[in-house]
């Protein structure tokens, strides 16, 4: 990545960023709330969480929205904590579905109520969902949600490829010794299921800032582990719509595709195209540091946030600071939107 370059828009009208990065991909954390304490993510005892009065309303979300799509800001995903926890998040979604300029609305979800409210997000105007799938044995899903809500992920899966979600995306965080055994039976998924199965780094944080280091299973082992199960997998585009951070790959034969997301093992920060707006409407253009500015109290008193969006993306920084920050400090991505 060169020079500093003034944030500008590109010919495509999307903004770029102080690094001439595109960026076109907003993350709407509506809620930090979730029915989850996954290991990796939230403490046990749950988090501070934020006041009622400074979480954004729809028709707020709405106004950013409107605000940050004319900047070419167009493709929307909705993020927690989980998402589906939020009373009005259909509302929420069909507000920012009406913005001029919003041209894709996804959903991240750990699942629990996603069969239940399948149709009613789509209609709100969600067309795909990543589904979180970090084991398909009940006694181990609980262990690391440390919550027994009896999720079957295979049925969610099925649910949600029937609901019309396209593409299902499948996030598994692999961690050492937890779940690392269930690579190959969550990749196989992908034999019988159109579904993009992606395998995330660990990230150490949150209660996984100390020991995480040690549970880290780097992305070429999981791919290992895959081929070894599934025969030698092939470099594939994976799906359509994704400009994400994954590489993806296709088993001999299989309907889906194996993706792998490495934040720990290679930084794809060089090429990162977002940013993430917090539920108490604070914008952070990055997932780790302190890069973040408040658009709720302008947004309230009426003061204009595209000025503010374009310093913040000139001050975004040109790569997340995880591998220094090994303790400590951190927030869980609940609170920053995943
Ligand atoms: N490491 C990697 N991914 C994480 N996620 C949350 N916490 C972490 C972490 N510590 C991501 C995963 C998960 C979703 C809820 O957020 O994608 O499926
Ligand atoms: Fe982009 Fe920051 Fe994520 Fe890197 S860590 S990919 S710069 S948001």
């Amino acid at each position: 990545m060169g020079e500093r370059v003034h944030a500008a828009r590109d010919e495509c009208q999307h903004v770029r960023d102080g690094f001439g990065r595109s960026i076109e991909y907003l993350r709407i954390s509506v809620t930090d709330r979730c029915n989850f304490r996954c290991v990796y993510c939230m403490p046990e005892r749950g988090l501070d969480w934020i006041p009622r009065d400074d979480i954004l309303t729809a028709s707020e979300i709405h106004d950013v929205v409107s605000q940050l799509a004319p900047l070419g800001l167009s493709r929307i995903r909705i993020t927690g904590g989980e998402p589906t926890l939020r009373r009005d998040v259909c509302d929420v979604i069909s507000r920012i579905n009406s913005v001029d300029g919003v041209t894709d609305i996804a959903l991240s979800t750990n699942g629990v109520r996603l069969e239940a409210m399948a149709s009613e997000l789509r209609s709100a105007g969600v067309a795909r969902v990543n589904i979180s799938v970090d084991s398909l044995r009940p006694d181990r899903i609980a262990a690391i949600a440390r919550r027994d809500l009896k999720l079957d992920p295979v049925r969610v899966i099925r649910a949600a490829i029937d609901a019309g979600f396209a593409p299902v995306k499948i996030n598994t965080v692999v961690v050492r010794g937890v779940n690392d055994d269930e690579v190959a039976a969550i990749a196989r998924l992908t034999l019988d299921f159109p579904v993009h199965v992606r395998f995330i780094e660990l990230m150490p944080v949150g209660d996984m800032s100390d020991s995480g280091l040690d549970h880290i299973v780097p992305s070429e082992e999981v791919l290992a582990l895959a081929s070894d199960a599934l025969g030698t997998l092939v470099a594939d585009i994976g799906p359509a719509l994704g400009n994400g951070p994954a590489r993806y790959y296709r088993a001999p034969g299989a309907a889906g595709t194996i993706g792998v997301i490495t934040p720990m093992t290679h930084t794809y920060c060089a090429s990162c195209n977002r940013v993430r707006l917090t539920a108490n409407g604070h914008l952070r253009t990055c997932l780790f540091g302190d890069h973040e500015v408040d658009l709720r109290t302008p947004l309230r008193v009426g003061q204009p946030l595209a000025p503010l969006v374009a310093q913040a993306l000139e001050d975004k920084p040109r790569e997340h600071s995880l591998l220094q920050l090994r303790t400590g400090g951190l927030r869980a991505l609940s609170q920053t939107g995943g």
